[in-house]
């Protein structure tokens, strides 16, 4: 991380440190206690001896962003890398993990929600990693805030069987990635849902008779309280230390079976999340960009500026070889296709299809012009304020289907 400065640097300890510091305790029993340390050790010791890499501030082939849920990585997305890297270039299928296939396509961008145990699957020394982390306070109520987003979207059925039924032919039939499809909200919305269905069904037998409260955050007759939502196993089990986990590895959607048993100890032993620790300064060390989530604007720049410039070196260079190649072969070629269509972020409002996180208004994939950082950087506030605008307007929509409750800066302070 020789890009960020080292406040930036410090905080984003600080925030690690924060996170692992939450650690649960079990049962702990002296046995368990010390088979889990030798398990976490001789993982943290086998972590870190395969991660040495020497220039670590270049790109290489290919570009995997780990995309930590909540922390805007999704803006990154949509205005920054698919202004760069034409569909083609795309792995196919990138958050959804039970498809994604490698080995397949001589895609160069990857960018999932999928763990740092992805590595195993990608060509480790011609891989840079990129990731953006945000202040675990935030991201959790940030979390929550989407889950149930999401989750009311469906409040427009009249039950939930209906709901449910509804979801799964759209989704058979449009083909798409739907949040439904993707961890971790494959596990979020469709428990916030239930549980949504479940709350309107009680309020409808109660009639008019149930105490209202007027904090968005602890409102049990409409949505599950925010306190609640967060001690239950499924949010200790996904969310807290999320950002830490995925970046070790070791969440519960890991492809290694051994880290199960890594993040069950250390959940049961929190003396052990330093190892776990260790583990991912190292990786977000040996990382070519760390962005942070409250430094919006100097992360989104410095991003244009080490990653983004390099990419746009690599595609010319790729491209003028492979222009070469198709001349000598008399043939067309271009690095930089038009886009094709891109039916996957197709999304429609009036449908629960728009259940997609994926949500873009303008997807202008790269094109054959020339891109500079300049440019990039022009487009990228253009398409950020459009597609800020879009998920805004989304985000009213859905949470109008819950009001009174409704999650604004104001009620976040004077609830919690
Ligand atoms: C759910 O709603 C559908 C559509 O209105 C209706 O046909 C069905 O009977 C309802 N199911 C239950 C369990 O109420
Ligand atoms: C909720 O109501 C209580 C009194 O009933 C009041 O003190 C508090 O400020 C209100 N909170 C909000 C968020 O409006
Ligand atoms: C991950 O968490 C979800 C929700 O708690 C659970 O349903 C699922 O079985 C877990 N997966 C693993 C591998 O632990
Ligand atoms: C294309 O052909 C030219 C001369 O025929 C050769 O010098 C050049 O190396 C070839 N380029 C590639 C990429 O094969
Ligand atoms: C979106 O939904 C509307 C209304 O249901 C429909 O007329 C339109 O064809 C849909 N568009 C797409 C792209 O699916
Ligand atoms: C929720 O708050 C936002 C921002 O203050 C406001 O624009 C929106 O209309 C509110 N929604 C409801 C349903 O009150």
């Amino acid at each position: 991380m020789r890009w960020m400065d080292s406040a930036l640097k410090f905080t984003v300890l600080l925030m690690l440190l924060g996170l692992v510091s939450t650690v649960t305790s079990g049962s702990p029993t002296k046995d368990g206690f010390s088979h889990c340390e030798r398990t976490v050790k001789k993982w943290a010791s086998s972590s870190l001896a395969v991660d040495i890499k020497e220039d670590k501030h270049t790109l290489r082939d290919m570009l995997f962003f780990l995309h930590v849920p909540r922390t805007g990585g999704r803006t990154y997305f949509h205005c920054f890398l698919k202004k760069l890297y034409s569909s083609t270039l795309e792995c196919p299928r990138s958050y959804d993990k039970l498809r994604f296939d490698p080995s397949k396509t001589n895609c160069r961008l990857l960018v999932t929600h999928d763990d740092y145990s992805m590595m195993t699957k990608l060509p480790q020394e011609k891989t840079s990693v990129v990731t953006i982390l945000r202040n675990p306070v935030d991201r959790v109520f940030s979390t929550y805030e989407f889950s149930v987003e999401v989750a009311a979207r469906f409040l427009v059925h009249p039950n939930l069987t209906s709901a449910t039924r509804m979801t799964g032919r759209l989704r058979s039939k449009t083909n798409g990635i739907s949040t439904l499809d993707i961890w971790p909200w494959k596990y979020l919305v469709p428990w916030m849902r239930e549980d949504l269905f479940a709350r309107r069904e009680a309020r409808k037998s109660k009639g008019q008779n149930y105490v209202k409260s007027n904090d968005s955050y602890n409102m049990e007759d409409v949505v599950m309280p925010l306190h609640v939502y967060i001690n239950d196993p499924v949010a200790k089990d996904i969310i807290h230390n999320g950002a830490t986990f995925q970046v070790a590895g070791l969440t519960n959607n890991s492809y290694l079976s051994e880290s199960h048993e890594v993040r069950h100890c250390v959940q049961n032993y929190r003396t052990l999340g330093e190892y776990v620790l260790e583990v991912a300064k190292k990786r977000l060390d040996n990382m070519l960009y760390v962005g942070l989530t409250e430094d919006h604007k100097e992360s989104a720049t410095m991003f244009a500026n080490v990653v983004g410039a390099q990419v746009i070196s690599q595609l010319i260079e790729s491209s003028s070889r492979i222009e070469s190649l198709a001349n000598n072969k008399s043939e067309q070629s271009s690095f930089f296709p038009h886009s094709e269509p891109d039916n996957n972020h197709n999304l429609n409002s009036s449908t629960d299809q728009k259940a997609s996180e994926f949500a873009s208004t303008e997807d202008v994939d790269a094109t054959n012009e020339i891109m500079t950082v300049g440019k990039l950087m022009d487009a990228y506030e253009v398409c950020i304020s459009s597609l800020r605008k879009t998920q805004a307007h989304r985000r009213t929509a859905s949470l109008k289907r819950i009001s009174p409750a409704n999650f604004t800066k104001e009620a976040r302070q004077s609830g919690s």
